[in-house]
């Protein structure tokens, strides 16, 4: 493998993806940022696109499709291609079948991707992150952030929100560095935060008072429709946050530091970080 050769980011453009693309380019890396809407378009549920986007590739991130999932078809032609090393996103729970006892009773396909990365005979690294605390700050909550009241079907549970900095540090560890290659990190922020404790460090940090006001999921599903969000995207949500009400995704994991060797980063840094 040389340093020369473009790293694929599948999902370059999203949360995670966007971050490794940027450490990965601070560091003298070449990056080839692949999605629907970047300038490598690569589209989940159109194989067509999916050779140029490998072609010169050895190295590659992926983001899996959720809606759709096709991670093991891509793990072959990526195999088939030339690509040696895979850092395969996860999600924590997927190795449980019991863990979202939802309404589809889905992992989102992710066990089926591990599976078929960790046969493959490519390196591989599996990253397993709870509730990413970049979801307050610019994705699905961030709306209920703004409103002042986080209106979540969470109950009293609470959760080591993992800071996506650290998903990508991990992830840049494991693409450019040995002695991650057949791992399976699980990995959190460094304490559980109930839905109450993020808004109260929410309140401190912006001087705005945020609450939670714990709801049913079908409550949650009749407000996030009622705001505009598709119902099969507000139930999936709900279902996802099911583990956490239950108390499922309290325990903080030694993910983080396992990888880099430090201890991952507080809500209150991810917060003080943002400017
Ligand atoms: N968010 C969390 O708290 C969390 C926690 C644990 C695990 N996860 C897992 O992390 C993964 C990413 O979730 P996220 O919510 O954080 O999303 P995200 O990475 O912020 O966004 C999804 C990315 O995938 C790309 N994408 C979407 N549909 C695509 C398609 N059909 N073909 C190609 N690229 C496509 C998007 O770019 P384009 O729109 O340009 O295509 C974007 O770059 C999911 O598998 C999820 O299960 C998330």
């Amino acid at each position: 493998m040389t340093n020369t050769d473009p790293i694929l980011v599948i999902g370059g453009t999203g949360t995670t993806g966007r971050r490794i693309a940027r450490l990965l380019a601070e560091r003298g890396r070449a990056v080839r940022v692949a999605s629907r809407s970047a300038a490598h378009r690569f589209d989940w549920t159109d194989p067509a696109t999916w050779d140029a986007a490998l072609d010169g590739v050895r190295t590659a991130y992926v983001v899996p499709n959720d809606t759709e999932p096709h991670t093991p078809e891509l793990v072959a032609a990526a195999r088939d291609r030339g690509l040696e090393r895979m850092v395969l996103l996860s999600a924590r729970g997927s190795d449980d079948p019991g863990y979202y006892a939802d309404r589809r009773n889905t992992d989102n396909g992710h066990l089926q991707g591990e599976q078929a990365l960790s046969a493959s005979g490519l390196e591989w690294t599996v990253l397993r992150p709870t509730w990413f605390a970049q979801n307050f700050t610019e994705g699905f909550f961030s709306p209920l952030v703004e409103a002042g009241d986080l209106r979540l079907p969470t109950g009293e549970g609470a959760c080591p929100f993992v800071d996506a900095d650290d998903i990508a540090e991990v992830a840049v560890a494991a693409l450019t560095g040995d002695g991650h290659q057949g791992r399976t990190y699980e990995l959190t922020g460094p304490r559980p935060l109930t839905l109450h404790e993020v808004a109260r460090v929410f309140t401190a940090a912006t001087g705005r008072t945020v609450v939670h006001t714990p709801v049913t999921p079908d409550a949650f599903i009749a407000e996030q429709t009622g705001a505009g969000v598709p119902a099969d995207l507000a139930e999936v949500l709900a279902d996802l946050m099911g583990p956490l009400a239950r108390g499922r995704e309290a325990h903080p994991s030694t993910g983080v530091e396992d990888a880099l060797g430090r201890p991952p980063r507080s809500l209150e840094d991810t917060l003080s970080r943002r400017g």
